[in-house]
């Protein structure tokens, strides 16, 4: 008989957490909110699926989470906790009221190029803080992204690669196990060739070429593949070319169509190498205003043209009276 999760795990933190309502559940876990008794404040508690909870080492899962743990940045939502009782493995952080991208991307279509630039921004200074502190996100989704008054937090850092390393070693066999007993243990809609092949030595471009998938899709509307399975998703990543950003949405500013294409190289030598040089493309055409701003910056002549054309007008006219 299947166990009541939620029965068991109000037992279990009764010391510490009122469980609340459960929210949608995503790939790996079961959700839900919950007030955290000495402080009286409102959490999300989540728990790991226990089939995959049972085939898990709890040492490699905590060694993950405490990486993960350290990171504080304005754009990243905080663990607050994470621990492993009666067989089950939780983690809790703050209770983020907003909005997913996911849920944003269904409200706004198309979004705005001065959206998708501050958007993108935010998660890529989110990714190059956590890179720089040696942590790999794999699992950057429209669903990991939230915002919070407007600003995007990035959700759920480090929890993909603490499942994934915690579980027994990826087979032999070119296609990586997506799903134990009817767990997702990634996204094939935003995993990155080498993450699709199972490649042990994945590094932090796997992020970047996730975030142009999640760029690809808040500009055209659709993710680069889709496919009637996970795996014809992940060949596709692998094999296909996508189709250019320009023809999908003609007003992409070149700069951020090249960007995002740049990201979505099969090659991670071919990828921008840091999260760093995204936001030294986006950031300045953030700050003026993306399409009004540094992508399309008037060209240097326009000044000069526009101040002969005015001085002939005036010229005009003082001939014309
Ligand atoms: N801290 C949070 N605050 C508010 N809502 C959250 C929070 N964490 C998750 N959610 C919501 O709960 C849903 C389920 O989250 P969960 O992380 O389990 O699933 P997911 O992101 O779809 O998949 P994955 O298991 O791969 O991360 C998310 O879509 C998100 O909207
Ligand atoms: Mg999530």
């Amino acid at each position: 008989m299947a166990i009541d999760l939620r029965a068991a795990l109000q037992e279990a933190l009764a010391a510490d957490y009122v469980l609340e309502d459960e929210l949608p559940r995503g790939g790996m876990s079961r959700v839900f909110l919950a007030v955290e008794r000495a402080l009286k404040r409102r959490v999300v508690l989540k728990v790991l699926d226990p089939e995959l909870a049972a085939a898990l080492s709890a040492e490699r899962f905590k060694r993950e989470i405490t990486l993960a743990a350290r990171l504080q940045h304005p754009h990243i939502v905080p663990l607050l906790h994470a621990g492993a009782l009666n067989g089950m493995l939780y983690y809790s952080m703050p209770f983020v009221e907003g909005e997913s991208l996911r849920e944003l991307m269904g409200r706004e279509r198309p979004m705005s190029i001065d959206r998708i630039t501050q958007i993108l921004l935010e998660v890529a200074g989110a990714l190059d803080f956590a890179h720089a502190q040696g942590v790999v996100h794999r699992d950057i989704k429209p669903e990991n992204v939230m915002l919070f008054h407007g600003q995007a937090v990035v959700l759920d850092f480090g929890i993909a690669k603490a499942v994934s390393d915690a579980t027994a070693p990826v087979s032999t066999n070119s296609m990586p196990r997506l799903t134990l007993q009817g767990t997702s243990l990634g996204t094939p809609t935003y995993i990155a060739p080498e993450q699709a092949a199972g490649d042990p030595s994945l590094d932090h471009r796997a992020d970047i070429y996730s975030v142009g998938c999640v760029a690809y899709e808040m500009l055209t509307g659709h993710p680069p593949f889709r496919g009637k399975s996970p795996q014809a998703v992940m060949i596709a990543h692998a094999k296909e070319a996508p189709e250019p950003i320009t023809k999908r949405r003609p007003d992409t500013p070149s700069p951020l169509a090249k960007l995002v294409m740049a990201c979505l190289e099969k090659d991670p030598e071919r990828r921008p190498q840091r999260a760093a040089q995204l936001v030294k493309v986006l950031r300045p055409a953030h700050e003026t205003g993306g399409l009004k701003g540094a992508f399309e910056r008037a060209p240097w002549w326009l000044p000069w043209v526009l101040a002969g054309v005015s001085s002939a007008a005036a010229l005009g006219l003082a001939l014309s009276r």
